[in-house]
C-alpha cells in the first residue's frame, strides 16, 4: 500500500532532530488524529535555507512526508520553498493512499509555519505567505461540538 520511498523515509527518516537558535520555527497538529509535526528553519543572510530538521509525534506518513519535505527544503530559497506543497511531497513520495493525504499537508503547513515565524523574527513579509494555521482541519469545516 506505500511505496518504497515512502517506506524508506519511514525506516530512515532523514533530517530528524532540532536546531538550536532556529531562524524560524513551526508545529502544527491534527486535531482528528492528534499528530503533531514541528519543523525548524536554518536560514542564511541570502535567505536561502541552510538546513531544516523536524520532530514528528505522528503517523508513519506524517513522519516520511517530513522526512522528505525537509529534504526537498533544503538548500532553496525561502519562495521556493514555498513552492513545497503536500503535492510536491507527494510526488516525491512516488505517491500516498488516499486516506494518508491529510498527513502530507501537515509538513506543508509546518514549513509555512516555520516560514512565517522566521519572517516575523525578521520583520520581513513573504510574498504568497499566509499565516499558518495551529491545527489544519481549522477553518475547513463548519463548526463542530468540542469532544
Ligand atoms: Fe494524522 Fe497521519 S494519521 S498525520
Amino acid at each position: 500500500m506505500y511505496s518504497e520511498k515512502v517506506m524508506d523515509h519511514f525506516q530512515n527518516p532523514r533530517n530528524v532532530g532540532e536546531i538550536e537558535n532556529a531562524s524560524g520555527v513551526g508545529t502544527v497538529g491534527n486535531a482528528k488524529c492528534g499528530d503533531i509535526m514541528r519543523i525548524y528553519l536554518d536560514v542564511d543572510e541570502n535567505q536561502i535555507i541552510r538546513d531544516c530538521k523536524f520532530k514528528t509525534f505522528g503517523c508513519g506518513a506524517a513522519v516520511a512526508t517530513s522526512s522528505m519535505a525537509t529534504e526537498l527544503v533544503k538548500g532553496k530559497s525561502i519562495q521556493e520553498a514555498l513552492q513545497v506543497t503536500n503535492k510536491a511531497v507527494m510526488e516525491a513520495l512516488d505517491g500516498l493512499p488516499p486516506v494518508k493525504v491529510h498527513c502530507s499537508l501537515l509538513a506543508e503547513e509546518a514549513i509555512h509555519a516555520a516560514l512565517w515565524d522566521y519572517a516575523q523574527k525578521n520583520g520581513i513579509t513573504i510574498e504568497g505567505l499566509e499565516k499558518p494555521k495551529a491545527d489544519i482541519h481549522e477553518g475547513e469545516e463548519e463548526e463542530e461540538e468540542e469532544y
